[in-house]
């Protein structure tokens, strides 16, 4: 049975950068009380040039060429986001045809901000099944386009990026070696965007008392939270059959630095063996884990052969942890390939036209079908 290891990662953020000052001049608050209530300081909004896409499409291409391979090599694409580009078509296929990964088959998976675990876990399951080799996961939001800039509670925590994993079968032991997944759909309420799906279309008087925004219970969703982080880090740790002190680092999602100090209590562990980053970019959803990761990796705290969890909660109430050997390139990078970023170019081209000759295929027989 292939194992499913993460040979590739990536991450891509706004340019954009909105402080806790910048938040004052919008509602009642403060730098201070943000960073004491939360620990962060600023987060990244995306231009209205951007979208979950075009950041997941960045991410993913630098992910696919640290792992050393094509987008065409990729199998499968995985897209967990809270803001996808639309209910459907799903995000992953645009960002499948975006970076022209034209083998790949493409799916969004929605589990808030513990959707990118859930769908690592996916892929690496289709991985282990045999059914694929190379998988492309993604965490991408630009939830600041459902977050209300006059509601305290929620717009200082958000912040847009994107990150993503390449994962690709060997035979060698290590990658993902064990993940539990939880939900508890009762406290659905604590964390929502209540209109714009099928219970509530988006009508005149959702839109005018802001039902179309993040509306969320924080205290609940606090409790919840200091609650699972610990004991889903556990439960991954033993599924593995690990032990705590073999963690060199965890990765957890990246809400509020009260919910991780509580974890690392919980475990009896060092805050050190916690890697944070959330002063800088918020709650990127979904996309904190591998954005944090990929800062990890970048700054030598993780290395190949380390054992890690990646821990997450959020809406649904969701939440779920994943242990994994660190792999790194499958193959030392000494051929020369093309590089992934310049596939973009030619996808564009390539949709285009395809988009043209549909457009005259129904023109010419659009009326004989
Ligand atoms: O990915 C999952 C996403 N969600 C989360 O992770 C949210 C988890 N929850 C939290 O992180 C925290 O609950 C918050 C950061 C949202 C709030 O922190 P808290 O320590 O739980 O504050 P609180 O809700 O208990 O509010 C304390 C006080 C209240 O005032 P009163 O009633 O004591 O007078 C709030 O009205 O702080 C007030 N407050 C604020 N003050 C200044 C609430 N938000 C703000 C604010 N600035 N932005």
């Amino acid at each position: 049975m292939p194992y499913a290891h993460i040979t590739g990662w990536g991450m891509h953020l706004p340019a954009r950068i909105l402080t806790n000052e910048d938040l004052a001049k919008m509602v009642d608050t403060s730098d201070q009380w943000i960073r004491e209530r939360t620990g962060i300081r600023e987060r990244r909004i995306a231009s209205e040039h951007e979208s979950s896409a075009s950041l997941g499409a960045e991410a993913s291409v630098q992910a696919l060429r640290m792992a050393g391979i094509s987008p065409t090599d990729l199998d499968l694409i995985i897209c967990s986001s809270s803001s996808p580009e639309h209910i459907f078509p799903s995000t992953a296929s645009i960002i499948q045809d975006k970076i022209g990964a034209t083998r790949a088959g493409a799916f969004d998976l929605s589990a808030a901000c513990s959707g990118f675990i859930y769908a690592i876990n996916m892929g690496a399951q289709s991985i282990r099944s045999g059914s694929v080799k190379s998988v492309l996961v993604i965490g991408a939001e630009t939830l600041s386009r459902f977050t209300n800039y006059k509601d305290r509670n929620t717009c200082i925590l958000f912040g847009d990026g994107a990150g993503a994993f390449v994962l690709q079968a060997s035979e060698k032991p290590g990658g993902v070696m064990g993940a539990v997944m939880h939900s508890d759909g009762s406290g659905a309420d604590f964390l929502t965007i209540p209109a714009g799906g099928s219970k509530r279309p988006i009508d005149e008087v959702g839109l005018h008392t802001g039902q179309h925004f993040i509306h969320m219970d924080g205290k609940e969703v606090f409790r919840f939270a200091t609650r699972v982080m610990a004991q889903s880090t556990l439960e991954a740790v033993t599924k593995s059959g690990w032990k705590l002190e073999d963690l060199k680092m965890v990765v957890p999602h990246q809400a509020n630095i009260r919910i991780i100090e509580a974890a690392a209590r919980g475990l009896k562990m060092p805050m050190e063996k916690f890697f944070v980053n959330l002063e800088r970019y918020g709650n990127t959803s979904t996309a904190s884990i591998p954005i944090a990761t990929t800062e990890a990796v970048q700054v030598g705290k993780i290395r190949p052969g380390d054992k890690l969890v990646f821990v997450g909660f959020g809406a649904g109430l969701t939440w779920a942890a994943l242990a994994a050997e660190w792999t790194g390139p499958l193959e030392p990078q000494t051929t020369r390939r093309i590089d992934p970023a310049l596939y973009q170019p030619w996808a564009r081209v390539r949709s285009f036209f395809r988009r043209v000759l549909r457009a005259l295929e129904g023109i010419f027989f659009g009326r004989q079908a």
